[in-house]
């Protein structure tokens, strides 16, 4: 096989998945969550009656595919299509398997290159994923125009690369490797990444690193992915948005939120406000230097030409709020009204002001309600009457400080219905 990244994956498919495993959980994610997509690409907004079209784009042993596709099964989206692509015949057996295994119809395999969208899985999409995958093409600008080219009229894509200081010791590793391990056969280049990684001084970044682990806990799939890729790069901010905006897209929204804000590592009040002064992109990348821990890039990307709608105000009457991937009532308990949630973004701690009655609010949010619904059952809760704008200030602190972890979204009531 002359490809060595295609025969990498024919041997390795990554990440190692058992689809048996899909009867006791669904594996959850950024980019690709569809309360993500609706909030970042789509204003909030997203009527999901009509046909909705997304693909993944080397999409591995599933896990994106199998997310959205599950994630549209549950909100009825009957004219929603997942299409998978990959080149690696071994890896769509086992996303094939998975989607089998839980049912879903609604996922069209195809196998094939990125570089040839056009001819084998022509669009147009209203969202596209590609995570993990443009760091590992040849040409990264130009597998990103190719399915620049296939996006519908306001659709947009959720990215991930690979972000070069929190790799730190991946790359001087991988460099070792083909130094020690050349063009031996797979096997024996395993055996000699596995010795080299018991052998590294204790000083060596890799192994004091705690931000990549794909060579300890990955299975071989991981191992061969992180230290014996033949095709690997990795992007500082900058970097990346050079390579967004030069397929003539625009940054909508980095994962997660906080972690890309100046603010999240600065405490001193000169400083952050130097830094609140800088536009958008620089305070992103200002950020990544400040944490300089950061392992991969998560950003949601639409046509720079096209300003999507904003979400919706989560503290207006018509708004509904979304825990994303969080049990309500057990968050509400575990918090004060008045207090601090706190939570860490890579190590670095996360501090957020709760409004006073965050407990109450969280526990009525089921993401169908709407800030009106939710401040009614408060107030019945309560057996008091709430002032709305104040309630509104309330519903808005409470997903400021959750949104920066990525855990609360927002979306229109907007008499859509599964909208
Ligand atoms: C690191 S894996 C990521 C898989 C998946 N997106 C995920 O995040 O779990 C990279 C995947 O991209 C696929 N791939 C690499 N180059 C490709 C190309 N030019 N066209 C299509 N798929 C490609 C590989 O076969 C592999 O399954």
């Amino acid at each position: 096989m002359a490809d060595p990244i295609r025969a990498q994956y024919e041997s390795y498919p990554y990440p190692a998945r058992d689809p048996g495993d899909e009867r006791r959980r669904l594996v959850s994610g950024s980019p690709s969550h569809l309360d993500e997509i609706r909030h970042y690409l789509h204003g909030g907004r997203l009527d999901l009656n009509q046909p909705f079209r997304a693909l993944i784009a080397g999409g591995g042993t599933g896990d994106a595919a199998i997310m959205l596709a599950q994630h549209l099964t549950d909100a009825g989206a009957a004219q929603a299509e997942v299409s998978y692509l990959d080149l690696s015949t071994a890896s769509r057996a086992i996303a094939e398997a998975r989607a089998e295994a839980r049912g879903l119809t609604n996922i069209r395999f195809v196998t094939g290159a990125i570089e040839d969208i056009a001819d084998r899985a022509p669009g147009p999409y209203d969202y596209i994923d590609c995570c993990g995958v443009l760091h590992h093409l040849e040409s990264p600008e130009a597998g990103l125009a190719a399915l620049t080219r296939q996006l519908a009229t306001g659709g947009g894509m959720g990215l991930m690369v690979y972000a070069t200081l929190g790799r730190a010791g991946v790359y001087p590793v991988q460099e070792a490797l083909a130094q020690l391990a050349g063009d031996k056969p797979d096997r024996e280049r395993l055996a000699v990444a596995r010795r080299l990684v018991a052998d590294l001084p204790a000083s060596h970044w890799l192994k004091r690193n705690p931000f990549v682990g794909d060579h300890l806990t990955g299975g071989e799939a991981g191992l061969y992915d992180l230290l014996l890729h033949r095709r690997d790069r990795s992007y500082r901010v900058d970097e990346l948005l050079t390579l967004v905006r030069g397929a003539g897209l625009a940054p909508r929204g980095w994962i997660e939120p906080a972690r890309y804000e100046p603010e999240t590592y600065l405490t001193d009040p000169v400083l952050r406000t130097a830094a609140a002064a800088l536009d958008p992109d620089a305070r992103v990348a200002l950020a990544e230097r400040l944490s300089s821990v950061i392992a991969k890039h998560i950003v949601y990307v639409a046509p720079a030409d096209r300003t999507p709608p904003s979400p919706p105000d989560p503290g207006a009457d018509d708004t509904v709020l979304v825990l994303r991937d969080l049990d309500p009532i057990a968050v509400a308990k575990g918090l004060r009204g008045g207090g601090m949630l706190q939570a860490e973004i890579d190590g670095t701690p996360y501090r957020a002001p709760l409004p006073d009655l965050a407990p109450g609010i969280l526990a009525s949010i089921d993401g169908r309600r709407t800030v009106a619904d939710i401040r009614a059952a408060v107030c019945e809760q309560a057996h008091s009457i709430a002032d709305p704008a104040a309630f509104a200030d309330q519903a808005r602190a409470l997903f400021r400080a959750f949104h920066g972890i990525n855990r609360m979204l927002v979306r229109h009531a907007g008499g859509v219905k599964n909208g």
